[in-house]
């Protein structure tokens, strides 16, 4: 298997990912709701009396995966930390999760009907092998197959940082903030802040994704401006408010103006229907 920064395996290693969008970060909740918008929203129709055939690459402890098995769909499950693979069984039973690294998938061509790919991205610091990534993820596709790619906006942290956590002032928090904004590298682990990882523009997001094969690419802000939020949690518990966060989200998330302004990013696209990159479906 291709090399994890040790970083983020630590990190992972941690084990509380599992709690992180069912509120052990403070805008999870809104993350995972609108994560969820998103992709039922571009799921493909499933064959009749049939179901589709998810590949959750990166999947962590298997909210998502749960979630689609849930909805009787076919869902095997990737992810380098064995701790993941575990928790994502315990959560539901049906999800077939097998270690791996989405640089290189030991799975068929054209075998899924969805890929999933809300993780890797963001810990691949490299553009190769990002890259990579995207790559494997079309050619386990069928063609017309879709891919769900999250990426973490470029001033995610340094959002977060200022208004949310009230940490900029701190010098070694500014300085990773820094560099973030002007490289996109997140040394996160220098400074005891999530850990490693790759922050996009959006531009760049789509541009990868593109250059990777897929047609119709549509980039969107998940959370909205809402994950800046100081109170997010006591919110979330207040039905108005919460549809408050969710509106505002689902206002400005195609406006190109405000994806820069976003959390996360999730790019929708598709695998051609033909190799040679025609009309996908
Ligand atoms: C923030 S978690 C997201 C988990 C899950 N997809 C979700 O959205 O809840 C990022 C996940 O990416 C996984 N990951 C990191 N690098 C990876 C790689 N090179 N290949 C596959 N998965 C990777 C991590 O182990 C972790 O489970």
């Amino acid at each position: 298997m291709a090399e994890l920064d040790p970083h983020v395996r630590t990190y992972y290693e941690r084990g509380t990912e599992v709690e992180r969008l069912e509120g052990g970060a403070a805008a999870g909740p809104l993350e995972l709701e609108r994560t969820k918008e998103l992709i039922l929203r571009d799921l493909p129709d499933a064959p009749p009396g049939g179901r589709l055939r998810i590949l959750d690459i990166g999947g962590g402890p298997g909210v998502y995966a749960a979630w689609l098995a849930g909805l009787g769909h076919e869902v095997r499950l990737i992810d380098p930390v064995p701790l993941h693979l575990e928790q994502a069984v315990a959560a539901d039973g049906r999800i077939d999760a097998t270690p791996g690294d989405a640089r290189h998938l030991d799975v068929p061509d054209g075998s899924v009907d969805v890929v999933l790919l809300l993780g890797p991205l963001y810990h691949l610091v490299e553009a190769d092998d990002r890259r990579d990534a995207l790559a494997e993820a079309r050619r386990v596709l069928r063609p017309g197959g879709r891919v769900f790619a999250a990426a973490i906006s470029r001033y995610a942290a340094l959002l977060d940082l200022l208004v949310r956590l009230d940490r900029l002032h701190e010098p070694e928090v500014m300085a990773v903030a820094r560099e973030a904004a002007r490289s996109g590298r997140f040394a996160g682990a220098r400074a005891g802040l999530f850990t490693n990882a790759y922050f996009h523009r959006p531009s760049e997001l789509r541009a990868e994704v593109e250059a990777a094969g897929y047609v119709g690419a549509a980039v969107y802000n998940i959370e909205g401006p809402g994950f800046v939020v100081p109170d997010l949690p006591e919110r979330w518990e207040d039905p108005a408010r919460r549809q408050a966060l969710l509106e505002a989200a689902r206002l400005v998330e195609s406006d190109p103006e405000m994806l820069a302004a976003a959390s996360h990013l999730l790019a929708v696209a598709r695998r051609p229907n033909d190799p040679s990159g025609g009309a996908a479906r």
